[in-house]
């Protein structure tokens, strides 16, 4: 892989301006910037409404192979093209089945990527994959910037391995000196990426949940979603990684509420771990008396907003080991336990209690 730039004064551009009448609208001075850094084949940091993405045009080789550069991303990993428009498709020698033109109608622009066809022979995006991810975000920045440079290739804008950057100076803890301009977005809608939809065949298939849930793509679909099987996990080489991981270990338990013997386990860890003098935090429902508390909202919203950030701010604290609960698995719980069962070095399973045999 070729060595990325290191040196680079990174500026941080605000991406929108408030104009003389008091509105808010796409900063004409961010935008030009980033579009001459990316026609120098140079990429940049944007906002999006899922998380901020490493940006490059699709169409470029030389900076798009600098993204896997920048980020260490293995190069087996494909990227994710987003485009402002539908006409945008046709340079990508993308193929539209019914299903995906339902589910665009339906979702875009929004937090959905959809995996279709490609006649276009573009591998350094593909990872030489005869298909390729495409989404048309709902950020105004990246819409505006789309427009005027084309469709860019963009995977989240962390390093490999660490958990996505939902605020500008996430980006910047990962990426300064690696690229020459980070665009601060502010709070990012979701927090979480996008949900990746295999649209390719009329048997849609979820390979990565994500800030779109699953039950409004099925009700979209009028099909269940299926879910590839692990000898099929290589449909989506990105689902192969360990990723999101902070530099705290995770302990990530079942909802507490309703698995007591799950909450008397966290609590004695949390004992043990304090007696050996480690530095705990613990992201629940109900407080407990641990050096760093966070309180867990019930609304699954809230928390994929913040988790990344509760997650890259224990690390900063130094936090040696955080507690988590887990949620339940339905609409955007799916995504977040999705992301801490990847993030997590130990999952606490609840095992249904096995009643003696008789006779035993
Ligand atoms: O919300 C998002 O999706 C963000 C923003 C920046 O748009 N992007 C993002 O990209 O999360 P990235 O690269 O971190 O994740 C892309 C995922 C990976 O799991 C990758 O393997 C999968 O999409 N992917 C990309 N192209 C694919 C393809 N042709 N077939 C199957 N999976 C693909
Ligand atoms: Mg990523």
């Amino acid at each position: 892989m070729a060595r990325a730039r290191d040196d680079w004064q990174t500026q941080i551009l605000a991406a929108s301006a408030t104009g003389a009448d008091g509105t808010r609208s796409v900063s004409e001075p961010a935008l030009a910037s980033a579009v001459r850094w990316l026609a120098q084949s140079v990429p940049v940091v944007i906002p999006t409404e899922t998380v901020y993405g490493l940006a490059a045009p699709a169409l470029d080789r030389a900076a798009v192979s600098a993204i896997f550069a920048i980020k260490q991303r293995p190069l087996d990993n494909p990227l994710i093209v987003h485009i402002a428009a539908a006409d945008q498709l046709a340079g990508l020698g993308v193929r539209f089945s019914a299903l995906a033109e339902r589910l665009a109608q339906a979702f875009w622009p929004g937090p959905l990527t959809l995996v279709l066809p490609t006649q276009a022979e573009l591998p350094w995006v593909t990872a030489g994959l005869d298909s390729i991810a495409v989404r048309q975000p709902r950020h105004e920045f990246a819409l505006a910037l789309i427009r005027r440079a084309g469709p860019l290739a963009a995977p989240s804008a962390n390093l490999s391995g660490l958990p996505s950057p939902t605020r500008a100076r996430h980006a910047v803890q990962d990426l300064s000196g690696r690229v020459p301009l980070i665009i601060d977005g502010g709070d990012l809608d979701h927090g979480l990426e996008s949900t990746v939809i295999d649209a390719r065949s009329e048997q849609p298939v979820l390979l990565r949940p994500g800030a779109l849930s699953a039950e409004e793509v099925e009700a979209c679909c009028g099909c269940a979603l299926h879910t590839p099987g692990d000898h099929e996990r290589i449909r989506s080489p990105g689902m192969k990684y360990r990723h999101y991981s902070p530099r705290a270990e995770l302990w990530l338990y079942p909802p507490l509420s309703a698995h007591p013997a799950a909450a008397r386990q966290l609590a004695e860890d949390a004992h043990h771990l304090r007696a050996q003098g480690r530095s705990v935090a613990a992201i629940l429902r109900r407080r407990i008396d641990v050096e760093h508390f966070i309180a867990l909202p019930s609304d699954p919203a809230l928390i994929a907003r913040q988790l990344f950030v509760w997650l890259r701010e224990l690390d900063e604290r130094r936090v040696d080991c955080v507690l988590i609960e887990g949620v339940n698995r339905t609409g955007l719980g799916r995504a977040i336990m999705d992301r801490l069962e990847r993030a997590a070095s130990r999952v606490h399973r609840h095992e249904p209690v096995l009643a003696p045999l008789e006779g035993a």
